[in-house]
């Protein structure tokens, strides 16, 4: 098994303000691990530190034992990191299936002269993307709905298009924040088997929830922050044992 993310005394300072403080955490090969911890801790900021919305203060961040600190974020993606956002990101003007297939174009071989003449292997690789969009759409029931606008879908299916989205690029590490945000009971649960059946087809996953019966229910190993330092870590039942993390809660909520 191999470490697909390593992240080592991370610190990200905002003038004055520490939303980071010295995290080290790490994600196996095959594992769905998840970040809680109360608002304002910087999980989002330990996101965009991953991904590289931000460079950090300090530390490092290695993808496959790569060093990946200070990287663009679009080389990243390149490399294998995908992520959903806390607040839906897509695009308003395009279908469903559109959506999707936008995610996969860091990983499609069309050159800008194919691109000009429109050859056939174009028009071959456009097919192949076709399918493998309507593939990840069925996987989160979603096929029928692939002329949509993705404005016109229900919040819940819009969250799980995001997540279709990522998945398009193939990803080594799918990064999702807070997926279950906003979902009604249904929909959660929904989502749940539906990160399970990822896992279970091989993704690599780290979640950001806020829903923690959604969290202990399907990750294998947890990081607690709380004012930008890592509080805790370990399996579910040792997180819910962890006497800092449950001052943590019972203090602020
Ligand atoms: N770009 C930024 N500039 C200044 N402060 C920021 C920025 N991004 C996040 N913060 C601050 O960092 C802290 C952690 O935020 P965030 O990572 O969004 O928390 P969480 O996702 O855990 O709720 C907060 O105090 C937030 O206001
Ligand atoms: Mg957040």
């Amino acid at each position: 098994m191999s470490t697909v993310l390593n992240v080592k005394n991370l610190t990200q300072r905002f003038s004055g303000l520490v939303a980071l403080e010295n995290v080290n955490m790490c994600v196996e090969e095959g594992e769905i691990v998840g970040i809680i911890g109360p608002n304002g801790a910087g999980k989002t900021t330990l996101f965009n530190c991953i991904t590289g919305v931000y460079h950090p203060s300090e530390g490092t961040v290695e993808m496959l034992g790569k060093d990946i600190t200070g990287w663009k974020p679009y080389k990243i993606t390149e490399l294998g990191f995908a992520r959903t956002f806390q607040n839906i990101k897509l695009f308003p003007k395009m279908t469903v299936l559109d959506n999707v297939i936008v995610g996969m174009h860091t990983r499609t071989k069309t050159n800008i002269l194919t691109a000009i003449f429109n050859t056939k292997s174009k028009r071959e690789e456009e097919k192949r993307c076709e399918e493998k969009a309507i593939e990840l759409l069925k996987l989160f029931g979603m096929e029928h709905l692939k002329y949509e606008m993705s404005t016109a879908l229900p919040y819940g299916p819009q969250r799980d298009l995001e997540i279709a989205r990522a998945l398009a690029s193939d990803p080594k590490l799918l990064l999702l924040d807070e997926p279950a945000a906003g979902m009604n009971e249904s929909e959660t649960e929904a989502l749940r088997q539906t990160v399970y059946r990822l896992k279970q087809m091989g993704y690599t996953i780290l979640l950001i929830e806020h829903d923690m019966k959604f969290v202990m229910n399907i990750c294998e190993r947890i990081y607690v922050l709380d004012n930008g330092r890592l509080i805790g870590s370990g399996t579910p039942e040792e997180v819910k044992a962890n006497p800092a993390v449950i001052e943590a809660y019972l203090g602020k909520d």
